[in-house]
């Protein structure tokens, strides 16, 4: 799966996409990450790529123009590619969501959004529009860098055999994880539950289902 991420401050994925499960996805070449700045359309020897909006206002708007020119570049690299926008006024992200996106394997084309907002004709280029929540970051990379992590980790072949998604796809469905215990049995006085170490299955897994939080579709 490649992903294009497209982004005024690409230097803040690396850090967190060559590191860990989302890097050996990569080594494993199971997805390509790349970063495209989108400095790199800006309009004239300054590279503008902001401007002030019409009907007044504070701030600055991103304008069309670059952020036109940079998903046709990704669109020419993987013209089947999924265009993402992160923005707070997207639908939320679910896990069935980011299994789907998983199972499909389509490219990801990821927009970050910045500052103020975008031009709002951006959105003709765009099959989705993601939310992580209802708050406001200063930015769209950190939401980006979630739906990443959401989906390539979901991937088959990704979490080191298929055992890990597939507990979480097929015994548990869309229940959110239950509480685990390692070594030692008793810490400081924290005990592991006792059905835990009764070594009935049945048990087990009815009491993981109770304790797991299910989550709204
Ligand atoms: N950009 C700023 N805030 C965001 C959010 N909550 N989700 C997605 N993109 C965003």
């Amino acid at each position: 799966m490649k992903i294009q991420i497209i982004s005024l401050f690409p230097e803040m994925f690396a850090p967190v996409l060559e590191t860990s499960m989302l890097w050996k996805a990569k080594d494993k070449g199971v997805v390509e990450y790349e970063y495209i700045n989108l400095r790199t359309y800006g309009l004239g020897p300054r590279k503008t790529v902001d401007d002030t909006p019409y009907g007044g206002g504070d701030g600055m708007l991103l304008k069309p123009e670059p952020l036109f020119a940079a998903v046709e570049h990704a669109k020419i690299q993987d013209p089947e590619a999924f265009v993402y926008l992160m923005t707070p006024r997207g639908e939320r992200l679910m896990q069935k969501r980011a299994r789907e996106l998983a199972q499909e394997g389509k490219g990801m084309i990821i927009i970050c959004g910045r500052y103020e907002g975008y031009d709002e004709r951006i959105t003709t280029l765009v099959d989705r529009q993601v939310s992580i929540g209802d708050y406001v970051l200063t930015g769209g990379e950190l939401p980006a860098m979630v739906l990443i992590d959401a989906v390539v980790r979901l991937i088959p072949g990704v979490l080191g055999g298929e055992k890990s998604a597939e507990i979480e796809s097929f015994s548990h469905g869309d229940n959110l994880e239950f509480p685990q215990y390692t070594r030692p049995e008793d810490f400081r006085g924290m005990k592991v539950p006792e059905v835990l170490l009764s070594g009935n299955h049945a048990e087990i897994e009815k009491w993981r289902q109770a304790q797991s939080g299910s989550q709204k579709e």
